[in-house]
């Protein structure tokens, strides 16, 4: 266990995940840098989540968008949650988790003709859409299958006073065009979705929303469901951040949803919330120097590993196994000249030295997922550790993959 800084600049003890030993012995195995899942951390947060809300009709639907391991999503599924898909691709690893299309709730932003017709064609009987267009269109490509079943279908909700400025969903003012689109082509508008935006600690903005959510809903004849979304915050902050409250979430939901007239369903998607905190990303100090009183640590990892701190300004709380109390300013930097290449450039870490180990923590949300090519270094490994047990989950790539789908030719 180490010693941070907090947001007002005490000293705290950020806990490492695990053993030291186990951490050597996953990089000697597996390679430097790596991904760890902790099956225990995750199989508790979605089991504290699916507790939180009382109502009986929920449907919990993993927002894969933030991590597409199969391995990872099958938990989900033995845990009984669904699948929430932003595109065909997360459709796509969503089947081949082993969810059952009716299982993959479609709430994204501008299909094409073809992925519309793709993701029917595969069985997905849910979607909220965003805009009459993508209603049109999809009403248009589902006259023109034959399809076995009928989907149901939602709008996302664009409020400004809920919404903010957001480009996301359709104005209630706009519900009766959307439900003659709808009508006119045999299908009921069902749904309602409501997001609300991503990573917001603030119970409060959420609760609040209800109100006017459960309102909006009502506009519809056909109401039958509710998608209060995804955007539940996560603490990344250790200390001094708040962090969303899933209780008091639950219980105000299921309040008013027990006194609507008729029975909603109601469908959660929860993203970063279900599955930061049981991810790591280890990477290995390669470089140590001062530059007066600052550490600078060069590890073996970059921002194209994990994007979120450096290039979205998130904050990830950084661990090293040192038992010295002592704290430095530090910045840990990546294996690139890229001027943003920082893993950190505000934590307090002891003075480290060539060859230790450092965990950045909470990074199972938007990290491998947010990864790229960009600076030409293949991707780690992931790794899902049960216990004390590991096994590989996604193979570190190759040089190769930097030229696999290249055409070159030399010829002049
Ligand atoms: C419709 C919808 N639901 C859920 C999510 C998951 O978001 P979060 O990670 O903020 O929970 C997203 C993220 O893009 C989304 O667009």
């Amino acid at each position: 266990m180490v010693k941070a800084i907090d947001s007002s600049s005490r000293p705290v003890a950020i806990e490492t995940p695990f053993r030291l030993e186990l951490a050597q012995t996953l990089l000697e195995t597996y390679g430097s840098p790596l991904y760890v899942y902790q099956r225990d951390r995750l199989d508790e947060t979605i089991q504290h989540i699916t507790r939180s809300i009382p109502y009986p009709h929920t449907q919990f639907r993993f927002a894969s968008v933030t991590n597409g391991n199969l391995s990872l999503l099958n938990i989900f599924r033995q845990n009984g949650w669904g699948l929430h898909a932003n595109t065909p691709g997360d459709i796509y690893l969503g089947l081949h988790a082993g969810f059952e299309p009716i299982q993959i709730v479609y709430s994204g932003s501008n299909l094409d003709r073809f992925e519309i017709e793709q993701a029917l064609n595969w069985g997905v009987t849910t979607y909220n859409l965003d805009s009459l267009d993508q209603l049109r269109l999809f009403c248009a490509v589902y006259q023109s299958l034959h399809l076995g079943f009928s989907p149901r279908l939602g709008l996302r909700l664009n409020l400004p006073e809920l919404t903010g400025d957001s480009r996301i969903g359709v104005h209630p003012d706009d519900f009766t065009r959307a439900i003659a689109i709808t009508d006119a082509a045999g299908l009921a508008l069902s749904g309602l979705h409501f997001y609300r935006g991503t990573g917001t600690n603030a119970t409060d903005a959420f609760v609040s929303a209800m109100d006017t959510v459960i309102a909006a809903a009502q506009g519809l004849p056909d109401w039958r469901y509710l998608d209060f979304g995804g955007g539940f915050g996560y603490p990344y902050r250790h200390r001094g951040g708040a962090a969303f409250d899933w209780h008091q979430f639950g219980t105000e939901l299921d309040r008013r949803l027990q006194h609507c007239e008729r029975s909603i369903e109601l469908v959660i998607e929860p993203g970063r919330s279900a599955i930061a905190r049981c991810g790591t990303l280890l990477a290995t100090v390669v470089s140590v120097k001062w530059q007066g009183n600052v550490q600078i640590v060069g590890v073996d990892t970059t921002v194209a590993n994990l994007s979120v701190p450096s290039v979205h300004g998130g904050y990830r709380e950084i661990a090293a196994w040192r038992s010295d109390t002592v704290l430095h300013p530090t910045q840990v930097c990546g294996n690139t000249t890229y001027s943003r290449d920082y893993l950190s450039k505000s934590c307090a870490l002891p003075a480290l030295t060539t060859g230790d180990v450092i965990a950045i923590l909470d990074v199972g949300a938007y990290g491998y997922a947010m990864s790229s090519h960009f600076l030409h270094r293949p991707r780690p490994a992931e790794v899902l550790l049960e216990q004390e047990a590991h096994r590989l989950i996604r193979q570190r790539e190759a040089y190769s993959v930097l030229v696999d789908h290249q055409v070159f030719s030399s010829s002049r």
